[in-house]
């Protein structure tokens, strides 16, 4: 089920963290759609990480060429998984995350928002793992308190998932 709270925050220049692989995409487009209206009016918006992922770049990377283009307009930055090309650095988003720790642990630092949107059985505790393994290694927190480093970004609402089983 999704969070009632699912939705950007008010303030666009919040930084965000987008995660969405495969469908999951779909409603964190309407986000970057948002802040791609409001820049090019010549508002400032904030950098949103973009994680994507699908098999192959050619074949089910649903909205690139949107995504592209706003990653050229400067408002997002894009880190891809292709779970079908061997030799792509990420295969899942879980693994995109851990490979751009240090932009999204920043991020986070910088008040960012992080999105998480698809897949609620696999793909959502594993990108919660991943975000763990990053406090961890940044803090040398124990998992016990990356734990409650995350379920405090989710109360304060700064953690929202939108997940299917
Ligand atoms: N119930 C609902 O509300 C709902 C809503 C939307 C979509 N769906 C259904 O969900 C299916 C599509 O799923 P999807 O949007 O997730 O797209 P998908 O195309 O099945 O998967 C997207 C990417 O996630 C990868 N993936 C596989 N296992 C993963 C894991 N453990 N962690 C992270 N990534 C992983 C896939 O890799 P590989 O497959 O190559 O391993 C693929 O590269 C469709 O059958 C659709 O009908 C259901």
């Amino acid at each position: 089920m999704p969070s009632p709270a699912f939705a950007p925050p008010a303030d666009p220049t919040t930084p965000l963290v987008l995660i969405g692989p495969g469908t999951g995409i779909a409603p964190l487009r309407g986000f970057l759609e948002e802040r791609a209206w409001l820049h090019a009016d010549g508002a400032r918006v904030g950098t949103s990480q973009v994680f994507v992922g699908c098999r192959h770049p050619e074949h089910d990377w649903f909205y690139r060429q949107e995504i592209q283009s706003w990653e050229e307009s400067g408002i997002a930055q894009v880190h891809t998984a292709f779970s079908a090309v061997p030799d792509h650095p990420a295969r899942f988003v879980q693994n995109a995350i851990a490979a751009a720790s240090d932009t999204v642990w920043e991020a986070i630092e910088n008040g960012a928002n992080i999105y998480v949107c698809g897949d609620g059985r696999r793909m959502a505790p594993a990108v919660r793992e991943a975000l763990a393994a990053i406090h961890r290694a940044r803090t040398g927190s124990d998992d016990n308190t990356a734990q409650a480093w995350l379920a405090r970004l989710e109360s304060d609402g700064r953690y929202q998932q939108d997940v299917f089983a």
